[in-house]
């Protein structure tokens, strides 16, 4: 009988047990040990014949474990762990997301020094086979874009606000009840959780390592129910999108953030909903594709970490097999493009006092930092004298906008700034 490849499993919580339950009727595996927080917690599943400790470092020096699966989550103690495990010569399966944006190359280094292999297709968009396809499928293209909705909860959040008139936090309560936030639902809505896996999709898209710190972020807690219903009627979704791309006129830098745009409704990403996740990319050769599927959950997550323990596992056969698993990314970090010099076309919805005039203001003060307008909408005014003004603008660079708008909220008409969205073109 051929003998089976053992593992350690790092995490038992909803994708571990998935995991778990996949791999143990599977005669090809082996799980020798599973390293749990907490071992009096009653478990779903039945664990008899496998060895349970509270001390993940025990797997990572196990002499009977030829890969590690880590689906713990965070960076203490999962990169530590990872570490020794690679040191003692284990291969690496990881759905961490975090560990990979932030420590990405270094691990790769290390794992190539020690002839083994990370894979960690479970860290972005859970079920859909994204990594594969960026890192093998579509070697063959110059990447001009790659957007995607990645996270699942502020698209829920967004599609309920849409279907169901919610405000954002009753919306915000509802996916926290059905399990779909993180821990901290903050890294969710203020787009933390998009940083990590656009910056791992860059990296991958572009083959260069990228600096989540410099990843520009802005969160979905601003968009109210209104700025949901009057994009529609300009012909619009909202998407909480990661987006990547060449920056437009300095191609070694990369413009690579993180924020809701206005989706036309046309755009094959408009029509993904609920905690449905979707990547759009459009290649040089392949032209342009969507991959769509379940984001996250326990079992569309555990197949893709069990694809990848599948795969390591054959290749283990070939010999020396970890040099073709080297990701061709350079070492020196990639410039990103600032925002302020990104160029992009704005919803703005403004509150102001409604007397003669003001509309002239505002276009006065966006004519002088040269920002053309598409449209200008005034959207009623309510009890307390605020009109709510509404404006779309031809494409036009992020600082000049920034510069109107620093004068718009100077002017004595302007109450408040509302929100400011770029639109996906
Ligand atoms: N909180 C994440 C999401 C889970 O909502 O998509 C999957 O990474």
């Amino acid at each position: 009988m051929m003998a089976k490849t053992t593992l350690g499993i790092f995490g038992l919580g909803t994708v571990g047990t998935g995991v778990v339950a996949l791999l143990r009727d599977n005669p090809q595996f082996e799980i020798r040990a599973i390293a749990i927080r907490d071992r009096h917690k009653p478990r779903e599943l039945e664990l008899a014949n496998i060895e349970l400790t509270d001390d993940p470092f025990k797997l990572a020096d196990h002499p009977d474990i030829e890969m590690l699966v880590e689906v713990a989550g965070g960076i203490d103690p999962a990169y530590e762990v990872i570490k020794r495990a690679i040191s003692n010569g284990k291969h690496i399966v990881t759905a961490n997301k975090e560990l990979i944006a932030k420590h990405g190359p270094e691990l790769f280094a290390l794992a190539n020094e020690h002839k083994v292999t990370i894979f960690f297709e479970a860290a972005v968009g859970g079920g859909i086979p994204l990594i594969s396809t960026l890192q093998r499928g579509l070697q063959a293209n110059r990447i001009a874009r790659v957007a995607g909705i990645v996270n699942g909860t502020t698209n829920y959040i967004l599609t309920k606000m849409e279907r169901e008139q919610q405000s954002f936090a009753d919306a915000l309560r509802e996916a926290q009840a059905a399990g779909y936030a993180e821990a901290d639902p903050t890294d969710d809505v203020e787009g933390r959780d998009v940083v990590y896996k656009i910056s791992i999709l860059s990296s991958l898209a572009f083959q260069v390592p990228i600096e989540v710190e410099k990843i520009y972020r802005q969160g979905i807690t601003q968009i109210t129910d209104l700025d949901i219903k009057l994009a529609n009627e300009f012909g619009y979704r909202i998407k909480m999108i990661g987006l990547a791309q060449p920056g437009e006129d300095n191609e070694q830098a990369l413009d690579v953030r993180v924020h809701p745009m206005l989706v036309p409704r046309h755009h094959p990403l408009a029509s993904v909903e609920g905690v449905n996740n979707a990547i759009f990319i459009k290649g040089s050769a392949v032209g342009e594709i969507m991959l769509y599927g379940p984001g996250a959950g326990r079992f569309p997550t555990a197949s893709a970490v069990v694809g990848d323990i599948i795969n390591i596992a054959s290749a283990l056969k070939l010999p020396d097999f970890a040099q073709y698993f080297q990701l061709p990314i350079r070492s020196e970090a990639c410039e990103i493009f600032p925002i302020a010099d990104t160029t992009n076309a704005y919803y703005i919805r403004l509150e102001t006092h409604d007397t003669p005039g003001v509309i002239g203001t505002l276009g006065h003060a966006f004519g002088e930092h040269g920002v053309s307008l598409h449209s200008v909408t005034q959207k009623g005014v309510n009890s307390e004298g605020t009109a709510t003004i509404v404006l779309l603008t031809h494409r036009v660079k992020e600082k000049q906008v920034q510069a109107a708008l620093t004068q718009i909220s100077a002017q004595a008409t302007t109450k408040q700034i509302g929100v400011v969205l770029r639109v996906l073109i």
